[in-house]
């Protein structure tokens, strides 16, 4: 299928609008809709929240009244929705031609949600309409790599942030780590954070540096910080053993109950349920009392046997039953390593701070290599100062 320059001019806008959902879709795909009559743009739509308008229905509703509804090109970057979810069906909109007036639709993609695939485009080809596509379908998917991964996969996309010395340590050997990098690069953390459907950390950072794993207004830079924080990432920690349930731990700024989001502790099958009892009577002191959504979970999983935690499981459970598309991993070099190791991380963030730490200090992540045979490759995606530090993007094979 050939497609003209102006079909790919539509669809890089089309592309640019689904960007505006970009912290504030999940767990639903970023999407964007261009109406195009005679050449001209007379449309605009995008998805910006679960629940609200999809991009077509915007779409739609930002129609002139004075446009004659006829001979209308709808570029849409993720095939139109076939099913009702929390809305209704995208295609049978589009479909309804005497009202819209598109007699032709050009997708980015196919859509992999089951719901879905490829449904969509089967109710707008029989109602007349004709569909073509996919057109950019590279830039279209890189829109929504953790959607897909948790349609196709049952898995989110998994990121890996780690600040780094430039020769690549990330904690003294005492575990004194902050602060490595600059507050531009803390900034941009922030961002990482605003887009992920989960922050997940081990149990000794969470001791060791008591973070919140939360996304701050204070530390923020987003315009639409309010809308973020309405339904911010899910707080996610891994410990086996429910060290945090010990007294002096259950403290700790993860469970700050001036942040909205709910925190979720996995821990393993064979902790006793009064140990879980005392993490999850947090909940009363914070006054939440929904059985159905309670600020602080116990999630119990399996254990390997290198005796932690089974993060296949957890990120099994993060997808089916949070509907994580993208989970963000801020965490020390043995949880890190344990992610490497199993071959769960997508994508390593890295902010490589003009510091040297020594020999003494941490490494990135305890993944334990021997022959140079077994050295793990990665392709940089992408590479900017960020402040004064480097920040690295790089993806695993
Ligand atoms: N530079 C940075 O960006 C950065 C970021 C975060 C932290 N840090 C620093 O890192 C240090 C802490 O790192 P750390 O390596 O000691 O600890 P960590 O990676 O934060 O946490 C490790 C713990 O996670 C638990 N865990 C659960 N499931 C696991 C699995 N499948 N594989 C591995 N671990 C699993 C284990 O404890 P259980 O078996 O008891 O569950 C393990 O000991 C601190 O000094 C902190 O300041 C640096």
């Amino acid at each position: 299928m050939t497609f003209s320059a102006d079909d790919h001019r539509f669809m890089s806008l089309a592309i640019q609008l689904a960007e505006k959902g970009r912290y504030t879709t999940r767990p639903n795909p970023c999407v964007g809709c261009v109406l195009v009559k005679n050449g001209q743009v007379i449309s605009e739509g995008w998805h910006y929240r679960a629940g609200e308008a999809h991009a077509e229905i915007h779409a739609l509703q930002q129609l002139p009244i004075e446009v004659k509804a006829e001979n209308i090109t709808a570029y849409v970057t993720l095939e139109p929705c076939s099913h009702q979810g929390r809305t209704g069906s995208c295609a049978m909109a589009l479909a309804d031609r005497t009202n819209t007036g598109i007699i032709r639709v050009v997708y980015g993609m196919e859509d992999p949600n089951p719901l879905v695939a490829g449904k969509g485009l089967a109710i707008l080809r029989e109602s007349g309409c004709v569909v073509e596509g996919p057109l950019m379908e590279q830039q279209a998917a890189a829109l929504n790599q953790g959607f897909f991964r948790r349609m196709q996969s049952q898995r989110p996309w998994v990121m890996a942030k780690i600040a780094t010395s430039i020769d690549g340590r990330t904690a003294m050997a005492s575990g004194e780590s902050q602060w490595i990098t600059s507050a531009p690069a803390r900034r941009d953390v922030q961002r990482l954070r605003a887009q992920s459907c989960g922050i997940i950390s081990g149990i000794d950072s969470i001791l060791h540096d008591n973070s919140r794993l939360s996304v701050r207004r204070e530390d923020s830079d987003l315009a639409n910080i309010d809308d973020i924080l309405q339904h911010p990432p899910l707080r996610v920690l891994l410990d086996t053993h429910l060290r945090i349930a010990d007294d002096d731990n259950l403290s700790a700024n993860i469970f700050d109950p001036s942040s909205a989001a709910q925190v979720l502790v996995f821990t393993s099958t064979a902790v006793t349920d009064s140990k879980m009892e005392k993490v999850l009577s947090l909940n009363d002191s914070v006054g939440d009392v929904s059985v159905v959504s309670p600020m602080i979970k116990v999630e119990q999983v399996a254990t390997t046997e290198t005796g932690h935690l089974c993060l296949e499981q957890v990120l099994t459970v993060l997808a089916t039953r949070y509907e994580c598309n993208t989970v963000l991993v801020e965490t020390g070099a043995t949880l890190l390593g344990g992610f490497i190791d199993a071959g769960l991380v997508d994508e390593l963030i890295i902010y490589q701070a003009p510091v040297l730490l020594g020999s003494d200090a941490r490494a990135l992540a305890n993944v334990s290599l021997t022959r140079m045979q077994e050295k793990i490759a990665l392709t940089i995606t992408d590479r900017r100062m960020v402040g004064d530090d480097l920040r690295i993007k790089a993806r695993f094979h």
